[in-house]
C-alpha cells in the first residue's frame, strides 16, 4: 500500500499559495507572422521571459516526453495534463493501442471476446475519428482492427466515421475516406459485407467533450443508431466532397449523413444483436456516447430506441466511473498523481476552467479520474463555455471570468494551490483564424496577469506553464521550417497543435530568492512540472517521479 505521507524539503518553506496556470496550446517557436503569440500582444508572458532568465525555461511537450509513439507525434492536452499532474511518463492510449494489435493481444482480450458473441448474426459497427492524427485515433488502428475482425469472423461491418480537421489538416478527410473505402473494398472481395454507415464533422457530430452540449451527441446517435440524417448519400466519398463544397464548411462541421442503399434506406443503422466498438482511445471526446451506448438510466436526450448491444470502448474511459465498462485494451494505469498526494497531505486545492478545458485540470490532471479525492480540500469550478459557436467569433473565451475566479480563491485563503487552464490560444487555435487568435492569445495573457497580480498581494509562488503547443505556428512548414506550399501556391493552415516544446516560469513574492531552475535538466519535459510544483509547496517529491525542475542555492 501506498505511503502517503511526504517528507517535508530540507530548504523549502511551507503555507505558500502555489498558482499553477497552464496555458493550453502555448508553445514557443521562431518569431514570424504565423507565431500568433509572437505577434500578439503579450507583455506579461513577454516580461517572463525576458527579466528572469533562472527562472524561464523552456520544457519538452510531445513524442516520448509524454508518452506518445514516436518524436513525430504532437503533444495534446490529454497526455500533457496526465504527465503534468502525475509527474511521471506513462505509455499512454495511442502506444497501448498499438502494441495490443502488434502482438495480436488485443483479440485475445476480453473486450473483443465479448464482442465476438455477436459476430455470428449481428454487424460489428466501428465507431470514431478518422484521421492519422494521433490525437483521438489513429486510422492505421482502425485499419488493423478492420483485419484482425473479419479475420476472427465478423461478418458484417459498419463504420460510423468522424471527419477531422482539426488534429490534421482540413480537407484531408476526402483522402482518409478514399483510403477507408479501399479497405472496405478489399473485405467485400473477401467476403465481408463492410461499409460506412454514417459520418459527420467531429465538432458538431458525436465528440463534445465535459457534456457541453449534448446535442453534439444526438446528432450522432440519431445518425449511428437510428440511421437519420439531414443528409443521405449514396457513398461517404460523395458525401464528404459535396458537403464539403457547402459555402464555409470544413472537416471538423460537416453535417450529418448516412449512406442510403438503392431504396434510400439506411445502410447501418444499430440494432438488437449488433456490436459497439468506439475506436477511440482517447477518452474526453467519447466518455458522453459512451454513456448513452451503456447506460439504461438516461436522460440526457431521447435516444427513441436503445438496442441491446454488446458495446466495447477501445479503451476504459473513465477509471471511476468504470465506463465503459468492456473495452479492448486496457488504459494506462496512472495511479499516485501529485493532486492526490498533495490533498493527502493536507494541501486544500481549487481547479477551474471553462467547459471546454474544465476536465483537463481535473479528470486528466488526476490521472482520467474523475470526482474529488476529497471534497472537503478540493473545490473545483467549472465556467460554462459558450454552446454553439465556433471560438473564432468569441475568441476571449472565459478567459477573464476564469482569472476572476481563481483571483478570488487565492484571495479567500482558503486554498493553497490554485490551479487553472487557460484555453484561448488551443480552442482558437484549432479554429485556423490567425485574427481571432491573436486576440485569444492577449486575453489569455491578460488573464494570467490578473491571477499572478492576486498571487503577489497573497505574497504567494506561481508556476506558468503550458500542455502543447498551438498558437505558436499557424502554419504547415517543411523541415527546413518554411511555410510549405499546397499545388496552387498557396500557404496550409494549421489548424492542430505542434512539436513545439512550451515555457515554464515561476516567481512571485513567496519564492525565496535562491530558488531557481537547475541547469543539469536540459531534457526535461511536463512530466517534470509536478516534483516542481510538490517542492514549491514545502514538500519532497516521491522518489519515482521525474526530478523537480528546481534548486536550491546556497546564497
Ligand atoms: C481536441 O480534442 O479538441 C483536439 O483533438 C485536441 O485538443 P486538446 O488536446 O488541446 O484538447
Ligand atoms: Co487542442
Amino acid at each position: 500500500s501506498t505511503d502517503w505521507k511526504l517528507p517535508d524539503h530540507q530548504k523549502i518553506a511551507k503555507n505558500k499559495v502555489v498558482g499553477v496556470v497552464v496555458l493550453d496550446g502555448w508553445g514557443e517557436y521562431k518569431d514570424d507572422q504565423y507565431n500568433c503569440i509572437h505577434t500578439a500582444e503579450t507583455p506579461f508572458m513577454d516580461s517572463l521571459k525576458k527579466n528572469a532568465p533562472n527562472r524561464w525555461r523552456l520544457i519538452k511537450a510531445h513524442g516520448s516526453a509524454v508518452g506518445l509513439p514516436t518524436e513525430d507525434d504532437m503533444g495534446n492536452s490529454e497526455v500533457g495534463h496526465n504527465a503534468l499532474g502525475a509527474g511521471r511518463i506513462f505509455a499512454q492510449g495511442a502506444k497501448l493501442v498499438d502494441l495490443a494489435l502488434a502482438s495480436g493481444k488485443i483479440f485475445k482480450g476480453e473486450g473483443f471476446k465479448y464482442i465476438k458473441e455477436c459476430f455470428g448474426t449481428g454487424t460489428l459497427h466501428l465507431i470514431g475519428l478518422l484521421s492519422d492524427g494521433g490525437v483521438h485515433s489513429r486510422l492505421d488502428q482502425l485499419q488493423l482492427l478492420l483485419k484482425g475482425a473479419s479475420e476472427h469472423g465478423a461478418k458484417r461491418i459498419r463504420v460510423h466515421i468522424l471527419t477531422d480537421g482539426r488534429d490534421v489538416l482540413d480537407g484531408s478527410s476526402v483522402g482518409f475516406v478514399e483510403t477507408l473505402e479501399n479497405d472496405l473494398e478489399d473485405l467485400r472481395k473477401k467476403g465481408v459485407d463492410a461499409r460506412i454507415a454514417s459520418g459527420g464533422g467531429r465538432m458538431y457530430v458525436t465528440m463534445d467533450r465535459y457534456e457541453n452540449d449534448w446535442d453534439v451527441v444526438k446528432r450522432g446517435w440519431d445518425a449511428q443508431v437510428l440511421g437519420q440524417a439531414p443528409y443521405k448519400f449514396k457513398s461517404a466519398v460523395e458525401a464528404v466532397k459535396k458537403l464539403r463544397a457547402e459555402p464555409k464548411a470544413n472537416d471538423q462541421y460537416l453535417p450529418p449523413f448516412v449512406i442510403v442503399d438503392e431504396n434510400d434506406k439506411a445502410v447501418g443503422p444499430i440494432v438488437d444483436g449488433d456490436a459497439v466498438v468506439t475506436i477511440n482511445f482517447r477518452a474526453d471526446r467519447m466518455v458522453m456516447l459512451a454513456k448513452a451506448l451503456e447506460y439504461e438510466n438516461f436522460d440526457t436526450f431521447d435516444r427513441v430506441r436503445f438496442p441491446k448491444i454488446r458495446y466495447a470502448g477501445m479503451l476504459q474511459y473513465d477509471g471511476e466511473l468504470k465506463l465503459p465498462s468492456h473495452y479492448l485494451v486496457s488504459p494506462p494505469e496512472i495511479d499516485r498523481t501529485s493532486g492526490e498526494y498533495l490533498v493527502k497531505n493536507g494541501i486544500r486545492t481549487f481547479a477551474c476552467s471553462e467547459t471546454v478545458k474544465f476536465g483537463h485540470v481535473t479528470f486528466f490532471w488526476n490521472g482520467n479520474r474523475s470526482g474529488y479525492f476529497n471534497s472537503e480540500l478540493e473545490e473545483y469550478v467549472e465556467i460554462p463555455s459558450d454552446v454553439g459557436i465556433t471560438f473564432n467569433q468569441e475568441p476571449k473565451m472565459k478567459a477573464v471570468e476564469i482569472g476572476e475566479k481563481a483571483k478570488e480563491a487565492i484571495l479567500s485563503g482558503r486554498f493553497d494551490q490554485i490551479r487553472v487552464n487557460i484555453p484561448n490560444g488551443d480552442m482558437v487555435g484549432h479554429t485556423g483564424d490567425i485574427e481571432a487568435t491573436r486576440v485569444a492569445c492577449k486575453a489569455a495573457d491578460e488573464a494570467v496577469k490578473m491571477i499572478i497580480d492576486a498571487i503577489e498581494q497573497v505574497g504567494g509562488i506561481y508556476v506558468i506553464t503550458a500542455d502543447h503547443g498551438n498558437a505558436e505556428d499557424m502554419v504547415k512548414r517543411n523541415k527546413a521550417g518554411d511555410p510549405l506550399l499546397d499545388k496552387n501556391g498557396k500557404i496550409q493552415i494549421l489548424t492542430s497543435h505542434t512539436l513545439q516544446p512550451v515555457p515554464i516560469a515561476i516567481g512571485g513574492p513567496g519564492l525565496a530568492p535562491n530558488i531557481r531552475f537547475r541547469q543539469d535538466l536540459a531534457g526535461g519535459g511536463l512530466a517534470n512540472v509536478a516534483a516542481t510544483v510538490i517542492n514549491l509547496h514545502g514538500f519532497e517529491a516521491p522518489k519515482d517521479y521525474e526530478p523537480s525542475l528546481i534548486e536550491v542555492t546556497d546564497s
